[in-house]
């Protein structure tokens, strides 16, 4: 039996985990549910699914939930966050808050031996080195749910690293890949926030129009599969049905495939490493047989570029650009400057930050602050 406790079961990946529970209701229960605020939706989930142990972030979100469900346990603040992490009876944490406050839960996951299917990318952006090791001395598992990383986990099953030429993490390219320099100046905030073949949270939807999030993937992989940064690649695939490729050694290509919807990698983390029949019906090729490939532009699009330059820097620099990119994304969402200053902020704030060494979960923390206070000004 898989018993999951979710982090953020009211967003896009707790709504989908929750879709695979209750298709997978005779070997999933769900142990423990954390959301921010959201009680509405968490209530119905409490009522539907009956988990154990209930946190919710916003105090005053949690004492409005506790008088509604007078019977139920439920926490709140980090201690709330950090008891759905550790909760004895589940055997695997869905980490899927936004943001890299989900660093801390996670690591309070592992450090508890669980298995941690992974959506949170940012906690491995600011704090990879420390979740990777972390997971390893505990012996636990973290079973990729970002669609681009279960495909590369998928193709590298059994396959020796060392084997390995090249990951590459397929990109849709956003909804403004094809804007000319001036359509790129006009971009507002609602059609920033139109995805065009993937639904998620408004962070992640911004964050994949500036291909911000193809970088933080790339940071996500490096630290997954503790690949160089050299061999890890991406390319435009509009038609998002090739999740990512393996190429290895020999010239031969590993490629994971399925429609774009975040039910199958999900499924997969949760019944890794087996496999049980899909929600969705089987895939017809002949419904889209057209698959592209095209390279990622780095002028319109810098965000991916400032990825990598801050992977190859290395230190507190991916911590402080995953930090500073959230800040100036929700700022953006705010309408407080244009789509194509996001970047330019961006590489403006990097290129001021001292890059230091992290060691612990405090340095990350104290970083993430820094670059949160630099980049609201
Ligand atoms: N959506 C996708 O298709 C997708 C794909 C790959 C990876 N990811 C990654 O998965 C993560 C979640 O993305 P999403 O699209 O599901 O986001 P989302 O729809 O915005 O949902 C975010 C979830 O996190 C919860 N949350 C936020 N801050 C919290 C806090 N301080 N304490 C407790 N819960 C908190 C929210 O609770 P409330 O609802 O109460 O605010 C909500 O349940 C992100 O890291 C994203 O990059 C998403």
């Amino acid at each position: 039996m898989k018993r999951l406790a979710i982090l953020g079961s009211t967003g896009s990946i707790g709504v989908n985990t929750l879709n695979v529970a209750r298709h997978l209701k005779d070997e999933v229960c769900i142990e423990a549910l954390a959301a921010k605020s959201n009680i509405d939706l968490l209530e119905q989930q409490v009522k539907e699914f009956k988990p154990k142990i209930i946190a919710v972030f916003d105090s005053e979100k949690a004492l409005e939930l506790q008088r509604r469900l007078p019977k139920s346990t439920i926490l709140t603040g980090m201690d709330g966050l950090n008891a759905v992490a550790s909760y004895p009876s589940a055997n695997l944490v869905i980490s899927a808050m936004t943001g890299t406050l989900g660093l801390i839960p996670t690591m309070k996951a592992l450090e508890s031996r669980k298995n941690v299917g992974l959506a949170n990318k940012e906690a491995l952006v600011s704090g990879g080195s420390l979740v990777m090791s972390l997971a390893e001395s505990n012996g636990c598992k973290i079973i990729p749910i970002d669609s681009e990383h279960s495909a590369l986990f998928q193709c590298l099953k059994g396959e020796e690293p060392k084997t390995v030429h090249r990951l590459i993490l397929t990109a849709s390219g956003g909804p403004f890949r094809n804007y000319t320099a001036e359509q790129l100046s006009q971009i507002t905030v609602d059609c920033a926030l139109r995805h065009p073949t993937w639904s998620m949270g408004p962070k992640v939807t911004i964050d994949s129009s500036t291909l911000m999030n193809k970088g933080l993937e790339v940071i996500e992989a490096y630290w997954l599969f503790g690949i160089p940064i050299e061999k890890i690649e991406v390319v435009v695939h509009p038609q998002s049905l090739i999740h990512s490729i393996v190429e290895f050694v020999d010239g031969s290509m590993l490629a994971q495939m399925s429609e774009p919807s975040m039910i199958v990698p999900i499924q997969y983390a949760i019944t890794y490493p087996e496999r049980r029949k899909g929600i969705h019906p089987y895939y017809d090729f002949l419904k889209n047989p057209l698959i592209q490939f095209f390279p990622p532009d780095v002028n319109k699009f810098p965000c991916l570029q400032l990825a990598y330059d801050a992977i190859r820097t290395g230190g507190s620099l991916p911590c402080y650009m995953n930090a500073a990119n959230e800040v100036l994304v929700n700022r953006f969402i705010a309408r407080q400057f244009s789509w194509q200053e996001i970047p330019i902020r961006l590489e403006k704030l990097m290129t001021r930050h001292q890059t230091k060494k992290i060691s612990s979960l405090e340095d990350v923390l104290a970083v993430d602050e820094i670059a949160r206070q630099e980049a609201i000004l």
